[in-house]
Order: C-alpha cells, then sequence, then structure tokens
C-alpha cells in the first residue's frame, strides 16, 4: 500500500499556516515551501491518482479543505495533451513531480484576444505560483510526446467547484466552466490503520 504520509504532512502543515494568516503572499510562500517538500519524493501518490485516461487530461482530487481556503488536486497528462487557455480566479501553487510541463503565459491584448507573454518547459521539483488578476492567464500542456506528466496543484477554494473562464486566444471569446474532477474519491488523509497500535 502507498505510504500517503507526506501528502497529510503537507495538508496539515498547510492548514496551520491558513489558520495564521489570509495573506496571499505570505500562504504562496510558505505553501511553495511545503509543496516543494512534497514534491521532493515520488513514492507517495497512489497510482490511481495519476493514471492518464486517453481521451483528455485528468483532475484528481487529494483533498478539500472542510472549510473551503484550499484544495489539493494532482493533474495528469497523457502525451499530447493540453489545456485550453483559462484562468483561475483563486490564488494557486504548481509542483511539477513527474516528467516535463510546457506553461504559456498569457495576458489580455489591445484587439481583444491574448499575448503571448512567457513560455517556459517546467521540469521535476520545479514549483511555481498563480496569482488572480492579470496575470491568470495560462495554458498548460505535457511537454513530453511520449510519457505521462504529474503535477500537484493547490488552490486557495476548492476548485473543482468554481465557475472560471477558457477563452479563445484570438478572440478573447470567454466561456464559463466548473471544472468539478476527474474521480470521485480521494486518498485517506485522516489517520490510517497502519499508524495506530493494534495491540488491543
Ligand atoms: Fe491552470
Amino acid at each position: 500500500m502507498t505510504d500517503i504520509a507526506p501528502l497529510r504532512v503537507f495538508v496539515q502543515s498547510l492548514t496551520a499556516v491558513l489558520d495564521r494568516t489570509e495573506d496571499q503572499e505570505t500562504v504562496l510562500e510558505e505553501g511553495g515551501r511545503l509543496l516543494k517538500e512534497l514534491i521532493s519524493g515520488d513514492d507517495w501518490l497512489p497510482d490511481c491518482f495519476a493514471k492518464p485516461n486517453p481521451e483528455r487530461y485528468s483532475q484528481y482530487l487529494l483533498h478539500a479543505d472542510p472549510y473551503g481556503r484550499f484544495s489539493v488536486v494532482s493533474f495528469v497528462w497523457g502525451p499530447g495533451q493540453t489545456t485550453p487557455l483559462h484562468d483561475h480566479r483563486v490564488w494557486g501553487l504548481i509542483g511539477i513531480l513527474r516528467g516535463k510541463e510546457r506553461e504559456e503565459r498569457f495576458t489580455r491584448s489591445e484587439g481583444g484576444g491574448f499575448r503571448l507573454e512567457e513560455e517556459e518547459v517546467l521540469g521535476v521539483g520545479h514549483v511555481g505560483p498563480l496569482r488572480p488578476g492579470d496575470a491568470d492567464y495560462h495554458r498548460v500542456s505535457n511537454a513530453l510526446d511520449d510519457a505521462p506528466s504529474v503535477s500537484i496543484h493547490v488552490y486557495g477554494a476548492n476548485i473543482g467547484a468554481v465557475t472560471r473562464a477558457t477563452y479563445d486566444i484570438e478572440t478573447g471569446e470567454e466561456k464559463q466552466f466548473i471544472s468539478g474532477y476527474s474521480s470521485d474519491v480521494v486518498p485517506i488523509c485522516g489517520i490510517l490503520r497502519n499508524d495506530t497500535n493494534h495491540d488491543f
């Protein structure tokens, strides 16, 4: 059985940060450090939350804070899979666990569409922030054409229930969406049987 202890430690530690502060930059800085620690190992994510779907990229919920302050999601891209240009509308952190991802960051152009501002290939161990506002628009794809890539995302809300939007790059046309999740189960982040003393 996969030992999800690192995920449990991450959830507990980020919960403690959010109990202490709501300041976005502090959360991104301290949460970023915690996420870096989480993705420094690659043996804690159960296989069913890292499984590619040949039809489309997958987003598996790993934990939703009971007060809706954050959620943790594993994103899995098969070869050649990509998101549309989209926004988030809440703070976020992206950490690359396996493979390589291409992130293209866009800004609104004067003609009503979007302009590519930066493009970066992110490798294992990379952690980067998302901030709602002018810099909240990106498109993400698997940079590998022969293997899946997996990243761990953290958002400042239950992201699967947030109304946000995809955009046409040329025209800027906005389409609202609520992503939901690719799975209807989550790993057990509470006390596991093998954490307890069975001598009773
Ligand atoms: Fe995104």
